[in-house]
């Protein structure tokens, strides 16, 4: 058998409609998965699917809001009744909120914490209870490069997902005897709609530049491949770890 082969088994990727999200399930899926993607808007969800099933990859729709944890629950227990299990969780929807720490309003803090750490660990922690009755699970987080290095006007944004890097090594300890790995993608900087207003700023461009040794934006398959690999049987020693993938900008002086 081909290394790094899902055939049968069940991945669900939220904020899957585009971007890196869709990028990983499209990966995903061409190994072999079924996938369940998932996002706010139905027909952006079917258009997506359809797109899938043109290449031959077996896609399911699941809309939910993540920042509402009642109604993801249910969207889970319904998947799970549907496709039997899921095998592969890739948590990564999330939201920014972009104002300088000393005008940051606590509401807007409060709502982007609870979309990016708290509801997060609501939906994970559910599909990890059906992963442990199976004994198997792959479960991985998107943290951020800005978890890592300081940059202004993101603090919510910047708590969360370092709280999502330590959250990762806290559950590899007390889910690993169940069978269930879990771990992180850390993304650098990448072309998705999140950051399209920074694509044709010169001075953003220069200043990333500058800053990646590669000198380029990330692609969105740049961390599909690392989702693959973290997904995988092979990666069965690997938990507990934030898997950077940012061009060398972290490593970089
Ligand atoms: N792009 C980067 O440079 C970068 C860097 C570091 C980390 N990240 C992280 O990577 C993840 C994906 O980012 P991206 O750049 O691919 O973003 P994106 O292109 O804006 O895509 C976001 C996806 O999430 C869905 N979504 C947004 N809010 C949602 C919600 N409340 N519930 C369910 N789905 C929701 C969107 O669909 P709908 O709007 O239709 O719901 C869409 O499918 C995020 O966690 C982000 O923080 C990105």
């Amino acid at each position: 058998m081909a290394m790094f082969d899902l055939t049968g088994q069940v991945a669900l990727v939220t904020g899957s409609s585009r971007g890196i999200g869709y990028a990983a399930a499209q990966a995903l899926g061409r190994q072999g998965a079924t996938v369940i993607l998932n996002g706010r808007q139905r027909a952006t969800l079917e258009a997506a699917a359809a797109r899938l099933k043109e290449e031959r990859v077996s896609a399911h729709v699941l809309p939910f809001d993540i920042a509402d944890p009642e109604a993801a629950a249910a969207a889970v227990t319904q998947a799970r009744a549907e496709l039997g299990r899921i095998d592969i969780f890739f948590s990564n929807a999330g939201v920014q909120h972009r104002e300088p720490l000393l005008s940051y309003q606590q509401q807007d803090f409060d709502r982007v914490v609870f979309a990016n750490l708290t509801s997060q660990w609501a939906l994970a922690r559910e599909v990890a209870r059906g992963m442990s009755e199976h004994g198997y699970g792959r479960i991985i987080f998107t943290g951020s490069i800005t978890a890592l290095r300081g940059r202004r006007d993101i603090t919510a944004y910047t708590a969360a997902k370092a709280a999502i890097h330590g959250l990762v090594r806290q559950w590899a300890v007390e889910l690993a005897e169940a069978g269930v790995t879990v771990n992180a993608v850390a993304p650098g900087y990448i072309k998705t709609e999140l950051t399209s207003r920074l694509w044709n700023d010169e001075a953003f461009n220069q200043w990333l530049f500058d800053r990646v040794p590669q000198k380029r934006w990330g692609d969105p398959q740049d961390i599909a491949s690392a989702v693959v690999f973290l997904a995988a049987r092979e990666a069965q020693f690997m938990t507990g770890q934030v898997m950077v993938v940012d061009g060398g900008m972290s490593s970089s002086m």
